[in-house]
């Protein structure tokens, strides 16, 4: 029940309908047993600097960022974590006990940690990261924090590539669509299959001893995951960055770490529900 001490959290963004995020952290509060509700506010480009003073007026507990404001949040907040100052990107803003907001990015770390939930190393792993937009961006420094030891990037714009690249120092690659052939990790984090059976790649380059990763989740299993399964490789379905992403922004905000699990079954229900 919603009470006079209940203590709310959201997400702004634009679009925000249909974000997942609601689903996600209202299970979580629950299965906390945590006094929070969760909302999506559905907040016009440019207005992200007004939303955070708001934020602050009204007492939010914690905010996720979606687009179009990671950019904007990150300029305007007191300060960011490495992650979020290197992509110069928010998706987390944290009220400090006096009431100063920090940034961070956990989309890249939620990655990370949903391969350690699924038993796959990253530090010394040799990763292609297929796209170079924000996701990617973030993907290509969290592989470069954990240690990655070769970040290969394959990107359509060249511009782009180069940018992500930049991220990983001299470790970083801008490379050719055959580089998928020679990664330990291959990770698709351009849209590419989403609501189709696109594939991001050639299916003949993956092989048995690869990890593949989608962070596309709409279709759950993707033609790329059932073609990086056919070919003995291991597979990571998007729902986990999803997943692991929130739960980091729940400990960020309150200090207790939910149940991925509770999580991705809310977000599972949520999916089903829509189709
Ligand atoms: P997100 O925030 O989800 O990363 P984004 O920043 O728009 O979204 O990035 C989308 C990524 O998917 C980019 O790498 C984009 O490639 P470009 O940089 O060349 O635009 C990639 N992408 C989208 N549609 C694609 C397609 N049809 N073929 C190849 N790459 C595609």
């Amino acid at each position: 029940m919603i009470t006079g001490r209940t203590t709310v959290a959201a997400v702004i963004g634009h679009p925000v309908v249909h974000s997942l995020s609601p689903a996600l952290h209202n299970a979580a509060f629950a299965s906390l047993g945590i006094d929070w509700v969760y909302a999506a506010f559905d907040v016009a480009e440019g207005d992200a600097d007004r939303a955070l003073d708001a934020m602050q007026v009204l007492g939010l507990g914690g905010l996720s960022v979606t687009m179009p404001h990671k950019a904007q949040v990150a300029s305007a907040v007191h300060r960011l974590d490495p992650a979020a100052a290197a992509l110069r990107s928010v998706n987390t803003v944290v009220v400090e006990h006096d009431g100063t907001l920090s940034g961070y990015s956990t989309d890249g770390a939620g990655l990370i940690a949903s391969l350690e939930e699924c038993g796959h190393d990253v530090n010394g792993a040799r990763a292609c990261v297929l796209g170079a937009g924000g996701a990617g961006r973030a993907i290509v420094d969290a592989l470069a924090r954990a240690g990655a030891s070769r970040i290969d990037v394959v990107n359509r714009t060249a511009a782009a590539a180069d940018e992500a690249v930049a991220l990983a120092g001299d470790r970083g690659s801008v490379a050719s669509a055959s580089a998928v052939a020679d990664a330990d990790l291959v990770i698709n984090a351009t849209s590419v299959g989403m609501h189709s059976t696109e594939l991001p790649c050639d299916p003949a380059l993956l092989r048995a001893g690869q990890v593949v990763v989608d962070i596309v989740y709409q279709p759950r299993r993707t033609a790329l995951l059932d073609a990086a399964q056919t070919a003995g490789a291991a597979t990571v379905d998007g729902l986990g960055m999803l997943v692991h992403q929130a739960v980091l922004q729940q400990r960020l905000w309150h200090g207790q770490v939910p149940d991925p699990a509770v999580m991705r079954a809310a977000a599972e229900a949520e999916l089903s529900r829509r189709q």
